[in-house]
């Protein structure tokens, strides 16, 4: 499954695995991909350099990427008090309501603290800078182009700059604002997503850009991993399935919720950032879809919102009620598996496909 893109990451396979958890990112990359580490949990730039550090101990020197979150337009930065006050009462009063009726306990006393901050333009420069100082062979965004400056940099540091994309019109602002590779990512992926299926927005971004597109969204298994490369697409990039590996142990109880979950057990919304993300269906989404719910806040006012409510699921240990971002793949993951079996699974069964498809009359 080589590509170009491979020689000039330094990769042996062009799979591409976004991960919130450092553990699987270098699973992957010492898989023969490119393990890229999700920068957006860490509030503090300390410790994403603990992170890669570890990184740098343990890819066996195989090569690894960073994804951070710079939305294209950027939220107002001030103070998270004074953008808590934009957030109308009845909102809070409907999240603490469903967290009742929901059986979803407080935090103990004293736990929580201010949620995930790394969206904040401020936060997200910071995780730049940390992850320029170390060895990183890529850098992707995921609301849209990095600031002008911020491509720079990274380019003067020979380090290219990945961007996702949900329509070739982002692609193609992606491209002439300096991007080097994007990542087409389909309707049915995890987290946040656009409107166009995978199937239909990766030839559509290839023929609209002269840079490599790397195929997202629905990529689980070899034949799907075939398809991507036969749409035009110079490798895939997958976040949903490595979630249910064994070296992803951020969350069990995530874990478990996925694996029961079927293809149709996700739902696309704004609760969770306030821009459409696909999530795992849950009592905790169902909610706000129930007559009376609010419409969820734009980003960041969401985020904010439910910053607590994401703290308490987590602690409550009910698989029900969990808060996660994860794709229509989600019905492939019914078993835990180490990520380099994962990763021979997918090349054994991607080289039978091919060979298939080369014995097929044209
Ligand atoms: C749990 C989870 C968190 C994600 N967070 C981010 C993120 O912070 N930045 C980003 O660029 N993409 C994020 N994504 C999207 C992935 O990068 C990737 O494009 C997507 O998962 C591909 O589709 P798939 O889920 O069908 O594999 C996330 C996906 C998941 C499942």
């Amino acid at each position: 499954m080589r590509t170009s893109l491979c020689d000039e990451l330094g990769i042996e396979h062009p799979v591409f695995g976004f991960t919130p958890s450092e553990h699987v990112a270098a699973a992957i990359s010492r898989a023969g991909g490119l393990g890229v580490l999700g920068c957006v949990r860490f509030n503090e730039a300390e410790d994403l350099d603990r992170a890669l550090a570890w990184m740098d101990e343990n890819c066996d020197g195989k090569p690894y990427g960073v994804d951070v979150v710079m939305p294209a337009t950027v939220p107002a930065e001030g103070t998270q008090i004074d953008l808590s006050s934009l957030i109308p009462q009845s909102h809070k009063d409907f999240v603490q309501q469903t967290l009742l009726k929901l059986g979803v306990p407080p935090l103990p006393e004293g736990e929580g603290g201010e949620g995930v901050l790394g969206w904040l333009h401020s936060v997200a420069r910071s995780h730049v800078d940390v992850a320029l100082e170390h060895p990183i062979r890529l850098i992707a965004n995921a609301l849209g182009s990095p600031p002008a400056d911020v491509i720079d940099r990274v380019h003067a540091a020979g380090v290219p700059v990945a961007a996702l994309a949900g329509k070739a019109e982002h692609a193609r602002r992606h491209v002439a604002n300096g991007v080097d590779v994007v990542v087409a990512q389909g309707y049915e992926a995890g987290g946040h997503t656009g409107e166009v299926a995978t199937m239909v927005l990766v030839p559509e971004i290839v023929d609209a850009v002269d840079v490599p597109v790397l195929a997202a969204g629905g990529i689980g298994s070899g034949r799907q991993a075939a398809a991507a490369m036969a749409l035009g697409a110079s490798g895939v990039w997958m976040g949903s399935y490595w979630l249910t590996t064994a070296e992803y142990t951020q969350s069990p109880l995530t874990q478990q919720a996925l694996l029961a979950a079927s293809s149709s057990d996700t739902v696309r919304t704004r609760i969770y950032t306030g821009k459409p993300a696909r999530l795992l269906r849950t009592r905790w989404t169902e909610a706000w879809s129930e007559p009376g719910a609010p419409e969820p806040l734009p980003m960041p006012l969401q985020n904010l919102l439910v910053s607590e409510a994401h703290q308490r699921i987590a602690r409550s240990g009910d698989p029900s009620v969990v808060s996660m971002p994860v794709g229509q793949v989600v019905g492939r993951m019914t078993e835990v598996r180490p990520v380099a079996e994962v990763m021979a699974d997918l090349l054994r069964e991607y080289g039978e496909t091919v060979e298939r498809l080369a014995g097929l009359d044209r």
